[in-house]
């Protein structure tokens, strides 16, 4: 999960979430209150294939995920 911000002391927009179910990303991008799921040309934003955000996750080092801890 991951609050997103436009600057590290500004209030956050949104929130997105990963989880893995079944051995794939399932994801979501909701208001910061976690109360409503924001949408895409009407679309919600939350699903196995959010093209959005695994388009640009392609490019982490692992498993989709920017942010592991290597080695530690
Ligand atoms: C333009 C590229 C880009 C797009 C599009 C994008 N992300 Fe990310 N995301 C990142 C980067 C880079 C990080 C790690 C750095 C950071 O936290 O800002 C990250 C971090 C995350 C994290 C924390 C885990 C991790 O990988 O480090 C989550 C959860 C997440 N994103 C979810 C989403 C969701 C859900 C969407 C679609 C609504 C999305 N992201 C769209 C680039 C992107």
């Amino acid at each position: 999960m991951k609050e997103n911000r436009a600057k590290a002391d500004a209030k956050p927009e949104a929130l997105t979430v990963m989880a893995k179910e079944g051995g794939r990303w399932f994801w979501i991008k909701a208001t910061p209150d976690a109360k409503k799921v924001f949408t895409d040309k009407g679309q919600p934003i939350a699903g196995k294939d959010v093209a959005m955000c695994a388009g640009c996750h392609a490019q982490a080092p692992a498993d989709e995920v920017f942010t592991h801890d290597f080695g530690k």
